[in-house]
């Protein structure tokens, strides 16, 4: 089964009757790791009831570009922008014309004529019209836009003609796919990071917290996932849905965030801690409510936390560690200082200060490493971790390769 961890695959289903197999292909699809969107044709209700494969992929199947709540949700271009892939299967001679043509009647058509991603054709039909000279053209039409073919393939046909026009069985499909889509640059390895604030008791309701939002640690999850590597979040307490694909571990307190850590990085290959640890937490939490009692001063005794990034990179058998610096000021040289002394391969420097780094949606950082620096311009959060991760990939991958040399 090859792996398709993470990849968002927009299913279309048309009307063929090998429109039943599509609740085995989405079955198989799930089970390699993908999130599949399955958008059906009105005519292909005919042959499977859009029910099943909501059940099989957890979302709700689109079918009509004039849904007023749909719409309203995730339009018709935000599905185009969200799939990775466009998978049509089976896709039948009237699809394959329509897609020729570039026209947009349904949503599907609609969708793939909006989507910038990959578009993937199964298609399934009488051999005859298979072997027409319309069809011909039109599938020559794709292949030279770029368009995966993918069958059909030859044998005994639903109406009883035998020849070229059935659909490639799902388990060829998915591994089609997972030829082409599977990989990324980090197939195949883990990737633990922290991300978002810690939470320090102070009594059973109050806590000492922080303003980082998880935005970026969340973001650089999400882009890891995308070059397909195995990822395991550790999450202080944050409002963001959990990335696809990604393995979470929710947390409070530091050494909650610590034991969770040590509890994962043998495994992994990479570390990334994005998390904005406290410092320091309270010498005693008090187990009722701390009082005011008249008193106009209350003193916390606060002991330090453990460093956990810089307890990462301590070990004898280390992943590839990264840290974060947020500073206020002279952000180069606190930042290469504190990659130093936490013993790091890679820290990412940001300032923070008015209206920059925790809680905006854009950021800024200054990557620095073993001589060299590269400066990643302000842009949205997600935008800047995939351009991290790219980083961090030929770091990693040029300090294996010096390793195994
Ligand atoms: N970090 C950590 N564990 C801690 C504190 C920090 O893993 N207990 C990590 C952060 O996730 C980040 C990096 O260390 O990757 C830098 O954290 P920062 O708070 O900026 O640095 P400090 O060492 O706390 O330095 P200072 O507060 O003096 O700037």
């Amino acid at each position: 089964m090859p792996s398709l961890r993470g990849r968002r695959v927009l299913l279309g289903i048309t009307a063929g009757i090998a429109a039943y197999k599509g609740a085995e292909l989405a079955r198989l699809l799930v089970k390699a790791g993908a999130e599949v969107q399955v958008v059906m044709t009105p005519s292909a209700t005919e042959f499977i009831g859009p029910l099943t494969l909501q059940a099989i992929t957890a979302r709700e199947v689109r079918q009509s570009l004039f849904d007023a709540a749909h719409e309203a949700a995730m339009g018709h271009i935000e599905l185009a922008r969200w799939a990775d892939v466009v998978l049509i299967a089976p896709a039948t001679a009237d699809v394959i014309a329509q897609l020729a043509w570039g026209t947009a009647r349904d949503l599907l058509t609609t969708v793939c004529l909006a989507s910038e991603a990959p578009l993937v054709v199964a298609p399934a039909m009488n051999q005859a019209m298979w072997r027409h000279a319309a069809t011909r053209d039109n599938v020559a039409a794709l292949l030279r836009r770029g368009v995966d073919i993918v069958g059909p393939a030859e044998g005994e046909q639903a109406c009883g003609d035998v020849g070229p026009g059935r659909m490639v069985e799902p388990v060829e499909i998915v591994a089609a796919l997972g030829a082409r889509f599977g990989g990324g640059r980090l197939a195949g390895r883990r990737v633990l990071l922290t991300a978002g604030p810690t939470r320090e008791a102070l009594d059973p309701v109050r806590f000492l917290g922080n303003r980082s939002s998880g935005k970026m640690g969340f973001a650089l999850a999400d882009a890891l996932v995308g070059q397909g590597a195995d990822v395991v979040l550790v999450a202080g307490p944050v409002a963001l849905p959990t990335p696809r694909g990604v393995e979470r571990v929710d947390v409070e307190s530091a050494q909650q965030m610590y034991d969770a850590v040590f509890a994962h990085v043998a495994q992994a290959d990479i570390f990334i801690a994005c998390a904005a640890v406290a410092d320091y937490r309270a010498a005693n939490v008090a187990d009722k409510k701390i009082k005011k009692d008249g008193t106009e001063t209350l003193t916390v005794e606060l002991v330090r936390n453990p460093d956990i990034v810089a307890s990462v990179a301590a070990l004898p058998q280390r992943p590839f560690c990264v840290g974060f610096a947020a500073e206020t000021d002279d952000v180069e040289a606190y930042a290469e200082h504190k990659r130093r002394i936490k013993g790091l391969d890679m820290i990412a420097a940001n300032q923070v200060g008015a209206a920059l780094g925790f809680e905006a949606d854009d950021n800024a950082l200054l990557v620095l490493w073993e001589g060299g620096r590269e400066a990643l311009e302000n842009q949205p959060k997600p935008r800047l971790a995939t351009r991290l991760v790219d980083l961090i990939v030929e770091r990693f991958d040029a300090q294996t390769t010096a390793q195994d040399s």
